[in-house]
């Protein structure tokens, strides 16, 4: 709980300076430079963390560093700045939180009332790895990095590629 606070605080807060942005776009096509920086700050702040952390646990582990941080930086650009507001985002994180499971079934694809828009951030907070995979494989990104993307809140698997595994933990510390 004290984690998921302190990670709406820092959202809240999120910047990226010109030289970060210089190190993200060299590592992405124009395509996929115009998705990251189509996400709100806080969700671009929250990929370079994920990047920066990957890096790290990447120093121990046999990976393609390159992939690993194209996957890392891209890894959430379904979640398109506008799409949903602050407080429904930090309301649907913090209820799924508590009962994921209720969370889940209750979010629903769709904008236009209050109500339907708090559904829609619901939604949005469950299904973003498909979006983001949609909106990669318009832009034309390589199918590893689409996969891996997909699968970054599944279930572990036996065959999960190292960068998927990597990205998973630097998602989950960020
Ligand atoms: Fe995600
Ligand atoms: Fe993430």
């Amino acid at each position: 709980m004290l984690s998921r606070i302190r990670q709406v605080m820092s959202a809240l807060t999120a910047r990226i300076g010109a030289e970060e942005r210089q190190w993200i776009n060299q590592y992405l096509t124009v395509n996929e430079q115009q998705l990251f920086w189509g996400m709100s700050v806080a969700d671009q702040r929250h990929a370079l963390n994920v990047a920066y952390s990957a890096l790290r646990l990447a120093e121990s582990n046999a990976v393609s560093v390159t992939l690993l941080l194209r996957c890392a930086l891209l890894h959430d650009v379904g979640k398109v700045s506008g799409d949903i507001s602050t407080i429904d985002k930090i309301i649907a994180v913090l209820v799924s939180s508590f009962v994921p499971e209720w969370a889940q079934s209750w979010g629903k694809p769709g904008k236009g009332s209050r109500y339907q828009n708090l559904r829609h951030a619901f939604y949005v907070h469950f299904y973003h790895p498909q979006r983001s995979a949609q909106l990669l494989t318009d832009a034309g990104t390589e199918a590893r990095i689409i996969d891996i993307v997909q699968k970054h809140h599944k279930t572990p698997a036996g065959d999960d590629p190292p960068e998927l595994i990597i990205l998973r933990k630097a998602d989950a510390a960020n």
